[in-house]
């Protein structure tokens, strides 16, 4: 609620310890994460089940004790909300039916966004009542550039090629799906937000794949769009932005989209982000996942590391991307230790 430290460092009080979650803290490294998972018939009916995914949002908060809670769901759901079709093969990842076609844009029907979507909104409901009252719930989407690269491409991938070309070789005609879902992500949000989300991250995973201009119009303009219709309805909501891979156009960003706080990468170079990128924003990360499996000395310092690193302004301990599924549970521990610890 308003009260906790995770939405007080958001709202810029700099803090020590910093407050910590991390990104896909609920997950398949989790023995409960993986019962509760074989008791749906796939990933998307899990996510659809808000008695399945208020558990999978709580088993973390449970076992760790976090700062915040990030409602369980998947990024690519509002796409099956649009109407499109999407399914996981296991060790895939998501499948979508590719757009290519002008009439597969205009048939994005954002009347169904609130009904097909409904059980996400109840498990933001449920979540927010059974957590402990100092614990934030987060609520989240993608950011349209990094939706549409799958909504595009049809399925994951680190490169995106024809979601890149698509944009570069018929921008007006990728300008309306973006406005299509700069649309959908607001009126999701807003939903999530209504139904108890008191802070809001938009993943941009792949925004680090455009050059500056499209940058700019792709990934900056829908991210202020989005940012300043909640706001306008939800004057005190906190909303984290984060531009993997942007490198240095993440200066002026917070600034360009509204955003109240930046998640940093893990290659985002400290001293460089507590100086351009801290002083206009809350920063969130940025430790290595992989440092995460390795665990152990080496983890513990560069955790000290990033904690001096950012002590000078307001900070939310996190990793630089998700948790992978080979992390040792008893490692998360240790990283909290690390994290809560006097240095
Ligand atoms: O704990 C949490 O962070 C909350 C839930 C959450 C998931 N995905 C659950 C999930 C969140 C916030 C996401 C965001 C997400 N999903 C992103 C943005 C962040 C990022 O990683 O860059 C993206 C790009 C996706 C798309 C996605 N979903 C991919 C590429 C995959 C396959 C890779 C993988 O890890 O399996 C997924 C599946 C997925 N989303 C799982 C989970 C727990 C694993 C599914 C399973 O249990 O089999």
């Amino acid at each position: 609620m308003t009260g906790s430290r995770f939405m007080s460092a958001l709202r810029g009080e700099v803090l020590d310890p910093p407050p910590v979650w991390l990104m896909r803290q609920a997950g398949r490294y989790l023995p409960e994460y993986r019962a509760t998972r074989s008791k749906a018939p796939g990933f998307l009916a899990f996510c659809l089940t808000p008695e399945l995914a208020i558990e999978a949002t709580l088993q973390p908060i449970r076992r760790y004790g976090f700062d915040a809670a990030i409602l369980f769901s998947d990024l690519p759901i509002l796409a099956y909300g649009l109407g499109r079709a999407l399914d996981y093969r296991d060790g895939e990842g998501p499948v979508l039916d590719p757009i290519t076609r002008d009439a597969e844009i205009d048939a994005l029907d954002l009347d169904t966004v609130l009904t097909k979507l409904k059980p996400v909104f109840e498990t933001a409901a449920g979540v927010r009542a059974e957590l402990p009252k100092d614990t934030a719930l987060i609520g989240f989407a993608g950011a349209p550039w990094t939706l549409a690269c799958y909504m595009v491409q049809g399925k994951g991938g680190h490169e995106f090629v024809v979601a890149r070309r698509f944009a570069f070789s018929d921008p007006l005609r990728f300008d309306r799906l973006i406005d299509r879902l700069v649309e959908a992500t607001i009126l999701y949000l807003d939903a999530q937000v209504e139904a108890g989300a008191e802070a809001i991250q938009l993943f941009d995973s792949w925004s680090g794949l455009l050059p500056e201009m499209a940058f700019r119009r792709w990934c900056v303009d829908p991210v202020r769009r989005i940012i300043s219709a909640l706001k306008a309805k939800h004057p005190d909501l906190p909303v984290i932005a984060f531009p993997r891979g942007a490198g240095a156009l993440l200066q002026g960003f917070a600034e360009a989209t509204g955003a109240d706080a930046l998640q940093l990468d893990a290659s985002t170079p400290l001293g460089w982000a507590a100086h351009w990128v801290q002083s206009n924003a809350c920063v969130q990360g940025n430790l290595d996942p992989q440092l995460l499996v390795v665990g152990g000395a080496v983890m513990r310092d560069e955790i000290h590391r990033i904690r001096r690193a950012l002590a000078g302004g307001p900070h939310v301990f996190n990793l630089g991307h998700g948790i992978v599924p080979e992390v040792p549970p008893e490692h998360v521990a240790e990283l909290l230790a690390a994290v809560r610890e006097p240095i």
